[in-house]
């Protein structure tokens, strides 16, 4: 079990199955819990020296974990089936993909979780053929964090712009947790919403647009 709640939504994602790599490790303690949950193969990923370092003092004690200093999906082992991007920018996350596309439509599953731009996220996935498998939104720390499972499926239909906004999974689940995100969203809008005058046209524009979008939720 992880301190980090973030990070266990993400390992509930996982399929113990199959053998992952987690690029962006950093301290590498989802990779540490892969591992106890039962994931043969670990690859811990990272571009920078420093976090790459920790998480091999951090998994020393574990058996079959490659290290590897490289920047996104640009050298996965050959035993790597899947693949876990947590933690970074949603552009971060679609730079990495985009950058090494056949290899991320050859995996059996991706795991993503951006701090931000999810909705340019989930686009990208959608004009490329991801299809989300399954979400997960959780609360820690003052935040709300989407994850998204995802592999690539060359027939799956484009999403919505609802799915797009809200995640098609989410949308559908409407958990505890979605409704209060969309129902304190709904309230902070709905608050701006006086202060935008004219020469805020553009952000009235998108204020009101997000508001109709959570409208439709019907919570
Ligand atoms: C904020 S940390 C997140 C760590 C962990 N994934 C988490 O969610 O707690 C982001 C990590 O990703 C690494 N990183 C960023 N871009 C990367 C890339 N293109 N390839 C590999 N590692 C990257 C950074 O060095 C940093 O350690």
């Amino acid at each position: 079990m992880l301190k980090s709640i973030r990070l266990n939504g993400a390992l509930e994602l996982i399929d113990s199955h199959l053998n992952y790599a987690d690029i962006g490790a950093d301290h590498g303690y989802l990779a540490m819990a892969m591992k106890d949950a039962g994931v043969k193969v670990v690859q811990v990923v990272e571009n920078k020296v420093g976090p790459l370092s920790h998480a091999k003092e951090n998994l020393q004690d574990y058996d079959d974990v490659i290290f590897t200093l490289a920047d996104g999906l640009t050298t996965l082992d050959s035993k790597i089936e899947a693949v876990t991007i947590l933690g970074m920018g949603g552009l971060n996350i679609v730079g990495i993909i985009d950058h090494s596309l056949e290899v991320a439509k050859s995996l059996k599953q991706l795991i993503l979780q951006p701090n931000s731009k999810i909705h340019e996220l989930r686009q990208f996935l959608s004009e490329q053929h991801f299809k989300i498998t399954d979400e997960k939104i959780v609360y820690e720390q003052g935040k709300y964090y989407e994850i998204i499972a995802c592999v690539y499926d060359e027939l799956s239909l484009p999403l919505t712009e609802e799915e797009i906004y809200f995640g098609p999974v989410l949308m559908r689940q409407k958990s505890n947790l979605f409704v209060n995100k969309y129902q304190k969203n709904r309230k902070q809008l709905e608050s701006r919403l006086p202060l935008l005058g004219e020469e805020h046209a553009k952000q009235k524009e998108d204020v009101l647009q997000e508001l109709a979008l959570i409208k439709q939720l019907e919570i």
